[in-house]
């Protein structure tokens, strides 16, 4: 992007667009923390993170979220529809880390009984300070319905997101969101990347986001190519379901053995029970004709006995 930004922020520039109501965003490679205090540039960090935020975007408008997200146009730019921010940075909580931890002295990585929502007022003056709903109103910046649709996103993004994560092997800790006004409602706006998220890997419980920065953890580059890897590189993940049954013509003892049981106790409207099993699979895939083939293979091979048994193989998206 050349010329002139309307706005320039500490990882972003905003540019005008060619309609009044569009904004191109522009992904900087610079990363500050401690808002603003420490300074430093992540190499490539512009393109990586304004292809993992598409994902997320994309990910999110599928499962009905109203995002400000039109389309990636080139490497370190998206084409967004224009918001009116509201000053609040929406953050969700799965597992202590970071300012909760340092407030309430909870341990990193202990698991939250529930989600939390915390609001913190958008304002660098003060350091985006923690606020709740009483000093929402007072400032104005947002009704209590309106509150209660960013609280209410906040946790349904936050369903979302994890089980998508999950599914790539990651962790989401916690993340930060905000919100615009657009003439149509309120929508997602700003970006969802390892810059605003805190991205464990599941199994090791290694940081793979801006942590690795803020904490001189070393390993932040490879850390914002691991996440575009699992999340823009990898194939699409798909759920099967293999369901096995005997054949007509084989005997079911076990079948015979409940329905014995159930008529010893005088319920006499059970006429014959089959027992059967159901194999769930969460699998990698070109697309869902790719899958089906893999997983009916997979069942010939391994699942079903082919004399005794029959199968039926279902595919759907996974998160
Ligand atoms: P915190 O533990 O420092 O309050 O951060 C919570 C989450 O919010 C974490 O995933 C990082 C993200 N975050 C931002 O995106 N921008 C910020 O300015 C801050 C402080 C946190």
């Amino acid at each position: 992007m050349t010329g002139e930004p309307l706005y320039e922020g500490k990882a972003k520039k905003i540019f005008p667009a060619d309609r009044a109501d569009e904004y191109l965003v522009y992904f900087k490679d610079d990363a500050t923390a401690f808002n603003g205090a420490k300074k430093g540039t992540i190499e490539s960090k512009g393109q990586l993170n304004n292809a993992i935020s598409a994902a997320f975007f994309e990910l999110l408008a599928q499962a009905g979220v109203k995002t400000h997200f039109i389309r990636q146009v080139d490497a370190n730019t998206s084409l967004v529809k224009k918001v009116a921010i509201i000053p609040l940075e929406v953050v969700v909580r799965n597992i202590a880390a970071g300012s909760l931890s340092q407030r309430l002295g909870w341990p990193e990585g202990q698991t939250l009984a529930t989600p939390i929502v915390e609001f913190y007022y958008k304002d660098d003056a003060l350091g985006d300070p923690l606020i709740n709903n009483a000093h929402i109103a007072a400032l104005g910046v947002a009704t209590p319905s309106e509150l209660a649709h960013l609280e209410a996103e906040g946790l349904k993004i936050n369903r979302i997101l994890t089980a998508y994560l999950l599914a790539r092997g990651l962790k989401l800790v916690d993340f930060k969101l905000e919100f615009g006004r657009t003439g149509d409602g309120i929508v997602l706006a700003d970006e969802i990347s390892p810059d605003t998220c805190r991205l464990w890997d599941a199994q090791t419980n290694e940081k793979l986001d801006k942590d690795r920065f803020r904490r001189d953890l070393g390993g932040v580059e490879a850390a914002y190519q691991e996440i575009y890897r699992r999340l823009v590189l990898a194939k699409p993940i798909y759920k099967a379901k293999v369901a096995v049954r005997l054949k007509e013509s084989v005997l079911d003892p076990q079948g015979e053995a409940i329905l014995r049981a159930l008529q010893s106790q005088g319920e006499s409207g059970y006429k014959a029970i089959r027992v059967g099993k159901l194999i769930e699979l969460v699998l990698e895939g070109d697309d869902l004709t790719d899958v089906q083939k893999k997983v009916a293979k997979l069942a010939d091979d391994l699942l079903a006995n082919p004399i005794m048994e029959t199968y039926a193989v279902t595919v759907e998206s996974f998160s």
